[in-house]
């Protein structure tokens, strides 16, 4: 298989907990169950990423704060490895010096972008995990990046924001990185059946449409399906250091990001020309060793106090594998297959088209939303 460039994408939204670290880590981790290589970047000195994942950066050494301050840091002392074929680069409440003591350092918007070539070899997808401001590290992030995802939720406000980070990452395009695209959305914490969504989503999708042609970094990007439907199985497994996978594989969350993020890598493979037999072959045999590893990693002790607040109720058997969700849901927890037999299922359907319409997802409630609303914020002011 030809070597194709890494999908390195920038998860950024200015405007906080709209789910940017949420859907940098499961998309992350299901990209990484599928068999391909990741790595994760945590660009915000909040350290969410990290601790999401139970890395606890003051703890593991050096970071991306010694990358970027210390010539003499190599990038891959910093990273840490948490599960099979996903790594991070871990952040720690340091970072947050990193914009003063850099402020005077020559092409400083550039120093991410160049420590990470010593790495870059490794993996297929990198998704940095961005601060919500728009300040030096968000753009060491959009130097790196080949593209912006927005994670954000469909409320008119949020559009907005949306208009004013696309400005941003066309004035990037224009000089910092001329590659620079938008790959699109991601709609977190979804409320399916609320009007209000589907006419958000209707007018971003009416906006991107009417963007595609238009030499613009956004002309290629589009609403990612499907959205993420709000679910507190999303907000519970941070406090364990577990992806949405480790915790609870079946949830409405882990069964949007899934599939979410195997068209992502559908995607990014269709348009580089990747035999998808060779990759379905490749996910079939990584299958095996994911879940391996996963057992494994089901009997070691649950991560260290400082990561899990309540590590009594992530020992309970009942937490860990939820109730079968009764529509979303068609494979309940109590698992009827073994998990390497469904890991391979899920890496099998990756490479079939996955119909829209069913089963009924929001996904589902986005391409059958009929509502017409008149394009208001977003293209008035982009
Ligand atoms: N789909 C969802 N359903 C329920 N809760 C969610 C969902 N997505 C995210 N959350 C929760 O919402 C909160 C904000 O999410 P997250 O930390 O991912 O946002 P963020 O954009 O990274 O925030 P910040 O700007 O502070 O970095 C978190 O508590 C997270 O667990
Ligand atoms: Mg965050």
């Amino acid at each position: 298989m030809s070597r194709v460039p890494p999908r390195i994408s920038a998860f950024i939204n200015q405007k906080g907990g709209v789910g940017k670290t949420t859907s940098t880590v499961n998309i992350g981790a299901a990209i990484a169950s599928l068999g391909r290589k990741v790595l994760l970047i945590d660009l915000d000195p909040q350290s969410h990423l990290s601790l999401h994942l139970g890395v606890d950066g003051a703890s593991v050494g050096q970071t991306v704060y010694d990358l970027m301050l210390d010539p003499d840091t190599r990038t891959e002392d910093c990273i840490v490895k948490v599960r099979p074929n996903l790594d991070i680069l871990p952040s720690t409440v340091d970072l947050a010096a990193a914009e003063m003591e850099l402020a005077s350092t020559p092409d400083r918007n550039n120093i991410l972008k160049h420590r990470f070539q010593e790495v870059c070899d490794r993996y297929e997808f990198v998704l940095l995990d961005c601060p919500p401001s728009l300040g030096l590290l968000t753009l060491n992030g959009l130097c790196l990046a080949g593209e912006v995802v927005v994670p954000m939720q469909a409320h008119f406000l949020a559009m907005q924001g949306l208009s004013k980070l696309l400005e941003t990452v066309k004035l990037v395009s224009q000089g910092l990185n001329p590659s620079l695209k938008v790959g699109g959305v991601i709609l977190c914490m979804h409320e399916t059946q609320s009007t209000h969504s589907k006419e958000v989503v209707a007018e971003l999708d009416q906006f991107f449409e009417e963007s595609a042609g238009s030499g613009l970094p956004w002309e290629h990007a589009k609403v990612m399906r499907p959205a993420i439907r709000r679910n507190i199985k999303l907000a519970e497994a941070p406090s364990f250091g577990q992806t949405i996978f480790d915790y609870a594989e079946w949830c409405p969350g882990a069964i949007d990001y899934r599939t979410l993020a195997e068209r992502f890598v559908r995607d990014w493979d269709r348009a580089h020309g990747v035999d998808a037999g060779a990759v379905r072959a490749a996910e079939v045999a990584a299958s095996t060793s994911v879940s391996a590893a996963a057992n494994e990693r089901a009997t070691e002790a649950v991560p260290s106090a400082s990561r899990s607040p309540t590590p009594a109720k992530a020992a309970s058997p009942t937490q860990v594998a939820p109730a079968p969700q009764a529509v979303a849901d068609p494979k309940p927890a109590t698992a009827r297959a073994s998990k390497s037999e469904r890991v391979a299922k899920a890496a099998v359907d990756a490479s079939a088209p996955i119909p829209i319409e069913s089963p009924r997802t929001a996904a589902h409630e986005l391409s059958s939303a009929t509502l017409s609303v008149e394009p208001k914020h977003v293209r008035r002011s982009v």
